[in-house]
């Protein structure tokens, strides 16, 4: 009898939690005062959850802090206990940085994060990633993600635009930013405010690599398959 190995049945998400930690992706998230909370909240959810990820920074902008009030009644004095408070239960990886200490790890190229998305992402906060001003940590560590040619995402998030956000939107991409404006789809059936978010929110991660299995992938419509065969 054949001595062969043993074949493991590892899926992805087995062979994700057995990657050293050093493998796992570091990821910024920076939230703005645009509407939208319950982005960055979803987006913070998956992240944590996900064991591809090894450490979560998190930046919020003063009018981010005020929109999460304003949104979903979330506020807390101690930034420590933000990340927490968003997520409703007690987080491992999520670290929150205070958005004026331009001196954090992430306002350096030499600190390796893999990717940036800021969600949601407002005008002002556009326009100085678009103007090269990093005067706060959200807008210092998208830079240097341009910077270093990393992976930065904005979810921008206004309606309408003017020239101006346009145009920044244009130098941004430019730059190499990706600009995925907080646009819901319709084409999966969404029944809930949660099927909505949770469809863009995977299509924001599959950008940094993160794909998630629960993601509606679009496989062409009925009628067009028929006339293919
Ligand atoms: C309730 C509320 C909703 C807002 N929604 C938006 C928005 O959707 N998009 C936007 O660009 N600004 C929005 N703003 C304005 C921004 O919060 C404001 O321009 C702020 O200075 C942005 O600062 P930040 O980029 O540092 O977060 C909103 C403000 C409030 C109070």
């Amino acid at each position: 009898m054949l001595d062969l190995p043993k074949r493991h049945c590892e899926t992805d998400s087995t062979r994700a939690e057995n990657m050293a930690d050093t493998q796992k992706q570091i990821v910024t998230v920076g939230v703005t005062g645009a509407s939208g909370a319950i982005l960055a909240q979803k987006t913070l959810a998956l992240l944590e959850e996900d064991p591809r990820v090894g450490r979560i920074h998190l930046v919020i902008t003063e009018a981010g802090q005020r929109l999460f009030a304003e949104e979903l009644g979330i506020t807390s004095g101690d930034l420590r206990q933000l990340p927490s408070r968003i997520l409703g239960h007690p987080v491992g990886k999520i670290e929150g940085l205070p958005n004026k200490d331009v001196g954090a790890s992430i306002a350096s190229g030499s600190y390796a994060v893999d990717s940036m998305v800021i969600i949601p992402c407002s005008m002002g906060t556009l326009g100085a990633i678009a103007g090269g001003i990093s005067d706060d940590l959200v807008s210092r560590a998208a830079d240097v993600m341009l910077k270093e040619g990393r992976k930065l995402v904005l979810c921008v998030r206004d309606t309408p635009f003017n020239r101006v956000h346009l145009e920044n939107m244009l130098r941004a991409q430019q730059a190499g930013a990706v600009i995925m404006p907080a646009v819901p789809a319709f084409y999966h059936h969404p029944k809930t405010i949660d099927d909505l978010v949770t469809q863009y929110v995977c299509r924001v991660l599959a950008q940094i690599g993160l794909a998630q299995e629960q993601m509606y992938r679009w496989a062409g419509t009925p009628a067009a398959k028929k006339a293919e065969a």
